[in-house]
This record gives structure tokens, sequence and C-alpha cells, in this order.
């Protein structure tokens, strides 16, 4: 990491605040939080009456755990405008997530809504080792996504110089990354890898690029695909979370100095772990769906959103405020095969770990007669696939399939295809197909 210089920064006093000075600052914002959404949402209100809960019942933070659940099903049940909390003449930006399925979920946006999430994006991007003055290359998609311009408001409030690329065009990404010499780079961790690609393609050594810190989310991505990232370009590779019901980016941050986590910006948004099955809350350091409410959105408060990630918390490191660990898949992309639970991101930690295979990969579900099986479709590493017959190739993927078994205790098959063949995303990867018949 010769590109980087250990950076210290002045920091938000609430960032190094104490425990107790946040849980204070939590109970008052969450106390108006709750009342916010009881008196201007009818859909909160309803569930609130139906449980027999008041916003005044909350006396300790630990008294949350009394009120109702959100669920993405309760957006699509209000569509488009009913879950927000001020006049519409208030909302000054929606954003709305494409939805695989039904309706899409639409979020809305004050303006005191819309700073407040340019501070907290640029106090991400600070975390991850920007400054003031730095060029940012922001290739998240600009649009109804909260991507591109969550981060580049963000970007502009930390005064840096933003160029707002979007996704796509990938060729032209290169020549202006190579051109305008960014710092920083935001995308999501596989089409950063897709860039790198297209630097090679295009005869120039990654390596060599200007950039210094890639600040990537939006999708799961596991420790061998940052260090994958970070070898490629010789760059920090920073996670970065949030989701539009809750903000969009920046609810949550690694800082450059630790690498160990997301902090939560707990000043902001208020993280319990559930239960995925029973709702029941758990303790801090056990594993389950992460749940946020916010504490200073005006328009569009979410009150227990159940983000349906899977995650734990952990105590603060180099900010006060508690990490998330990495996320490791979602309830709703948790593959049952044969009984065995299992998540993209294992098979992601086991094929990095071999040096002949590349990040471009796929799994594929089939049924065959009563039994589901998968299917690992994944690209050779140009280096390997040029040099390797079939014969060596086979042997490759019997090693995977035989590791996969070992690991984590499923017959996969797994299928080597040409350099180039798996679809690029310009955005989030699609990791899994499902091509069972429906039942
Ligand atoms: O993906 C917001 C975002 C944009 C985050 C750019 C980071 C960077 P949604 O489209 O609403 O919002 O999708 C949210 O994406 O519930 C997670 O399942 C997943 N996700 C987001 N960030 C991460 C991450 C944006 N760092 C959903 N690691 C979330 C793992 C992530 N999953």
């Amino acid at each position: 990491m010769a590109k980087v210089a250990q950076i210290r920064h002045d920091l938000e006093p609430i960032e190094t605040a104490s425990r107790d000075e946040i849980a204070a600052l939590q109970l008052s914002r969450l106390r108006w939080s709750l009342g916010h959404a009881y008196d201007n949402v009818p859909a909160y209100r309803k569930k609130f009456d139906e449980l027999g809960v008041r916003p005044d019942d909350l006396r300790t933070l630990a008294d949350l755990s009394r009120f109702p659940f959100t669920a993405k099903k309760d957006l699509r049940e209000n569509y488009p405008f009913g879950m927000f909390a001020v006049p519409r003449e208030k909302v000054v930006r929606i954003h709305a997530s494409s939805g695989t399925t039904g309706k899409p979920t639409v979020v809305g946006y004050t303006q005191n809504d819309i700073n407040t999430w340019a501070d907290l994006i640029a106090r991400c991007i600070r975390a991850a080792g920007g400054k003031k003055g730095d060029i940012v290359h922001v290739a998240y998609g600009y649009g109804l996504f909260t991507g591109g311009l969550g981060a580049h408001y963000g970007a502009e409030r930390l005064g840096c110089t933003v160029i707002p690329m979007s996704g796509g065009q990938t060729e032209r990404q290169v020549r202006l990354i190579q051109d305008f010499k960014p710092d920083i780079i935001m995308v999501t961790p596989s089409y950063m890898l897709a860039l790198g690609d297209e630097f090679r393609r295009q005869g120039i050594d990654p390596r060599t690029c200007s950039l210094r810190v890639g600040i990537h989310g939006a999708e799961p991505w596991t420790e061998a695909m940052r260090h994958e990232i970070e070898q490629t370009f010789d760059m920090q590779a920073i996670d970065i979370y949030g989701l539009s019901e809750v903000i969009g980016p920046g609810v949550a941050n690694e800082c450059v100095e630790t690498k160990d986590g997301l902090h939560i910006w707990e000043d902001h948004f208020y993280p319990e772990i559930v239960d995925p099955v029973t709702g029941e809350v758990l303790p801090d350091g056990e594993y389950g769906e992460l749940v946020f409410t916010t504490l200073t959105k005006e328009a569009f408060p979410a009150i227990r959103y159940r983000t349906r990630d899977l995650t734990r918390l952990l105590p603060g490191t180099a900010r006060s405020m508690r990490r998330m660990e990495k996320i490791t898949g979602r309830t709703d992309d948790m593959m049952i095969i044969r009984g065995v639970n299992v998540f993209p991101s294992q098979i992601e930690e086991l094929l990095l770990q071999d040096g002949r295979l590349s990040a471009h990969y796929i799994l594929e579900l089939h049924r065959k007669g009563h039994l589901d099986t998968l299917e690992v479709v994944v690209e050779p590493r140009p280096e390997f696939a040029a040099g390797a017959d079939e014969k060596t190739k086979t042997a490759c993927a019997r090693e995977l399939t035989h590791h996969i078994k070992g690991m984590i205790g499923i017959s996969a098959t797994v299928r080597l295809v040409a350099v180039g063949s798996i679809e690029r995303s310009v955005g989030k990867a699609v990791r899994c197909i499902d091509m069972r018949p429906r039942d």
C-alpha cells in the first residue's frame, strides 16, 4: 500500500463521544422520531395502536423492542407516498428501488434530510481516508438508485472535486481515470473488478493508476474480494453500507486505520439485531438480522425497519460508535441445498482462495427429480485459462467441488467457462440464479 500514508483528520465531536453521551442523544432523538412517525404517518399510528404502544412508552433505549417492526411490505402497501411524514411540498427529493417483484419502494427527503445525508457521506469518505481537495470518481449509478447522488453530495460536502461518471461505459471510465487522476473511486466491488479487467484489456497495469482508496458497497462482498481489489489496484478497499429505506449509502462505513467492520453512524440510526424468525432482540455480539430506526429523518422516518441483512454488532474501535461486521448475506439470498444453509459469500471465499479462479461467478440452482443441486459457474483467471488444457481445468473444477463439500458440506458441481463470458454488471452483481421450477 505504498500510495497510502497514515491519514488523521479532525473528527466531529460525536465520533469520539463517550457511550453515555451517544446513548443520551439517541434516547432523546428516538423519542422525537417515534412521536414524529406516530403523529404524521397513519400507517405507523395504526401499527402502534394495534400493539397498544405510544411514543411516550419509550423510557429507555431497550423499550424500543416493544414497538412494531416495519418491513418492505408496509412500504409497498403505502405506495407511493403513504409513508411520508411531511406534506409532499416539503419533500425535495425522491429515490426508489427498482424492486425485482411488484411495486418499487419509494423514499423521500426534506432539505434537512439531504443535508444530513451529505454530512454523513462526507464522514464516510473521511473515515475511508479521503480529504478536502481529493478528486472523487463516482461510478455508482445516478438516478433513482441512491448510490450515485448520495456519494456525489457527500463528496461535494467534504470539499472534493467530483466526477459524476455513473455506471457503465467501462472503456470510458478507464480513460477518464487515466486522464483526471482521481484519488478516490466510489463503486460497487464487482464493478471495480470489471474496471480492473478493462485496464488490462487496454494494456494498462491497474496498479499504476492514481487511485488511493475505493469505497465499495451496495452488495455483499467478502474479505477475499477486498484482497483481490487491493492487490489489483494497489489501493485501500473500504466498505460502505446503507439502504434506501434508511437513507441510502452512508449508514455505516469502515475506517481506513482499522478496517475491522463498519462503524454505524449511531447519532442518526439506531441499530438492533433480532432473531430473523422470532423477532426477539439479541445481545451485541450475536448474529442475526439488522434492524434500523432512524433518529433524525423528517420526510421518511423508518421505525424498526427489517433490513434482512445478516450481521452482528461489535463495540467501537477507531470511533466510539458500534461496528457491524461485514454483511454475510441476506435472509432472502440464503440458499437451502438439501437442508444445508448456504450463502453466496461462502462460495466466494472458497473460490477466491484458489489462485486459478476469478471473482466472476454465478451460482445456479437447479432441481433434478426431487433434489436441489447447485452449479458454480466461474471464469478462470486469464493467466490460468491461457496455459491450461481441458484436463487441467477439469481437475481445477473438481478440486473446488471437493473444497465446497469439505468446508460447507454440500455437493456442488463446478463449471469453468470462457474468460469474459459471464455478464459484467455495472451496478449490483447478480450472483444467484434460481432455475428450479416454480411449485
Ligand atoms: O445499495 C445503498 C448503497 C449505495 C450502499 C452505494 C452502499 C453504496 P439499496 O439499493 O436500497 O441501497 O440496497 C440496500 O444492499 O440492504 C444490503 O443488502 C445491500 N448492501 C448495501 N451495502 C452493502 C454492503 C443501496 N456494504 C441493500 N455490504 C442492503 C453488503 C450491502 N451488502
